[in-house]
């Protein structure tokens, strides 16, 4: 059974070659692990156990090191995630500027909690670590591409409206605070 499982992820002759340009590109097959874990996420999804012990065998590095790689960080979804993945942040400035709030309001109107995903297989919620938008608190990323900066309710509402019709946000200009007029 766990067999079946592993074969039911692979990597045809033009994955294959489309790997080795990613190697070519780094000293070491080990600094290929990262863009290889995302090269596997676009074609299967996720990158689970069994899509790392892929990523592993394909490069001929040991799994643990991929795991360590595909564990760290929120970007790979270790599971099968619903279309949209709510990337809530909560950490530092985002949770002193109302991050949790944000993500509990996000979970009560989705019926959800974080980590999991809604029952049409729609939106998923997780819970981040700082994103690199501190000065935008508090905020989200969408499926691992737009920000929604300066969270409020309201904005929230929007976001998931769209997002029910297949609408991304729009990508926020926010202009750093020493550009910003005092006038
Ligand atoms: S603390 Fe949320 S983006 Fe940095």
């Amino acid at each position: 059974m766990q067999i079946n499982k592993i074969m039911s992820y692979t990597f045809d002759k033009e994955d294959l070659k489309q790997i080795d340009a990613i190697k070519a590109k780094y000293p070491t097959v080990q600094s290929a692990t990262m863009p290889v874990l995302w090269y596997a996420q676009d074609k299967f999804g996720h990158v689970n156990a069994e899509v790392q012990h892929l990523v592993a065998t394909t490069l001929d590095i040991p799994e643990s090191h991929v795991h360590g790689v595909a564990t760290f960080y929120t970007q790979y979804y270790k599971k099968e995630m619903g279309k949209y993945v709510l990337d809530v942040c909560t950490c530092f400035s985002c949770q002193v500027c109302g991050g949790y709030d944000m993500l509990h309001y996000i979970e009560d109107k989705l019926g959800i909690k974080a980590g999991e995903t809604t029952p049409d297989g729609k939106f998923s919620i997780q819970e981040a670590e700082c994103l690199g938008a501190c000065g935008y608190a508090p905020m989200l990323q969408v499926t691992n591409d737009v920000y929604v900066n300066h969270l409020t309710k309201e904005k929230i509402d929007s976001m998931i409206d769209g997002l029910k019709e297949d609408k991304l946000p729009e990508y926020e200009e926010i202009l750093p605070p020493q550009l910003i007029s005092k006038d």
